[in-house]
């Protein structure tokens, strides 16, 4: 399938709910091709209805269901979408969130890292091809990879090299908080190797949003979720939607940014040593798996 001049694609990971559905509406609503994924079959369903529905004369809606704490299928997945473009001119890996507790899985990873790390580190290296063709036909700065990661980074010191999955004492809140830590470092690390090709890579925190991002979590994170007044996820999606098209955004890549703003990520996440020693620790880690 090849895209018209004149259209854009997007994959957004996880458009199944939250602030990836209200990215990808308003990308149909521009008349992109949007490529959404998710995971629970219903709200897929739903979701891929409901942007068919309100999609701009032009667009395209596709949308690809996976679990991405299983590698296998992160891979399939990404196969699934080289067959629907050759190219990609923004990729939002943001699918991801909290778990209640230690989850292994079929592969043997930790359900947390896998989903919101080692997912969106394997997707985009799969999606290279689409990226770099989309790349070779756009000006510079405009083809982007957007990391929806967290504040909660800056409640990790630094990664946990011995253990990165947290094997031997896991908690989710300190899961979760590394992994948003993984996304910035992953970001950098991506950008750096990316510069020559023309395509950046940006991260963003979402602000505390009312999404099902809760009810994925443990009694504590549920009660302080419901305790705190929370965004709509339209509020990130404009974010990210002006990160994908704003002409000073795509000058310079690795960079933070937090409702229309460019913003200060924690120190930890601005370590370049750090964030190749995740890239090959991610690749070792990915190579176990067969992947
Ligand atoms: N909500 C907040 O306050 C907040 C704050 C900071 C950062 N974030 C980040 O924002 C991103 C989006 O979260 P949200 O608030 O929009 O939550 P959400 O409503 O739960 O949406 C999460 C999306 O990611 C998908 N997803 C989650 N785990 C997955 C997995 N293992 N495999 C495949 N897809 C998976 C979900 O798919 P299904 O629904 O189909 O299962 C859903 O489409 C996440 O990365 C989250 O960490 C959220």
């Amino acid at each position: 399938m090849t895209n018209t001049a004149e259209t854009r694609t997007v994959v957004v990971t996880g458009a199944s709910s939250g602030i990836g559905r209200a990215s990808a509406e308003t990308f149909a609503r521009m008349g992109w091709h949007v490529i959404g994924t998710g995971r629970n079959p219903e709200r897929c369903e739903e979701a891929v209805t409901a942007l068919r529905k309100m999609a701009a004369p032009g667009a395209r809606v596709d949308f690809v269901r996976g679990d991405f704490s299983e590698m296998a299928d992160v891979r399939r997945v990404a196969s699934e979408i080289a067959a629907l473009t050759d190219r990609i001119h923004v990729l939002v890996n943001n699918a991801g969130g909290v778990r209640d507790g230690l989850y292994r899985t079929s592969e043997g990873l930790e359900a947390t890292f896998a989903a919101n790390h080692l997912a969106p580190f394997l997707l985009t290296r799969e999606l290279l091809p689409q990226l770099e063709r989309a790349a070779a036909k756009s000006p510079a700065g405009t083809v982007r990879v957007i990391a929806v990661s967290s504040s909660g980074h800056m409640g990790c010191p630094d990664m946990n090299w011995d253990d990165l999955m947290m094997l031997e004492n896991f908690a989710p809140a300190q899961a979760y908080c590394q992994a948003k830590l993984a996304n910035l470092l992953f970001t950098r690390e991506l950008n750096r190797r990316l510069a020559g090709k023309g395509i950046v890579a940006q991260a963003m925190h979402p602000g505390r949003v009312s999404s099902n991002f809760a009810s994925h979590g443990d009694e504590a994170m549920q009660s302080y979720m419901s305790q705190n007044e929370c965004i709509t996820p339209e509020q990130p999606a404009r974010t990210i939607v002006w990160m994908a098209t704003d002409p000073e955004v795509g000058r310079k890549g690795g960079r933070y940014f937090h409702d229309l703003a460019e913003a200060e990520p924690a120190p930890q996440a601005c370590d370049d040593a750090a964030a190749e020693r995740l890239w090959k620790e991610s690749e070792r880690i990915l190579d176990t798996v067969g992947c």
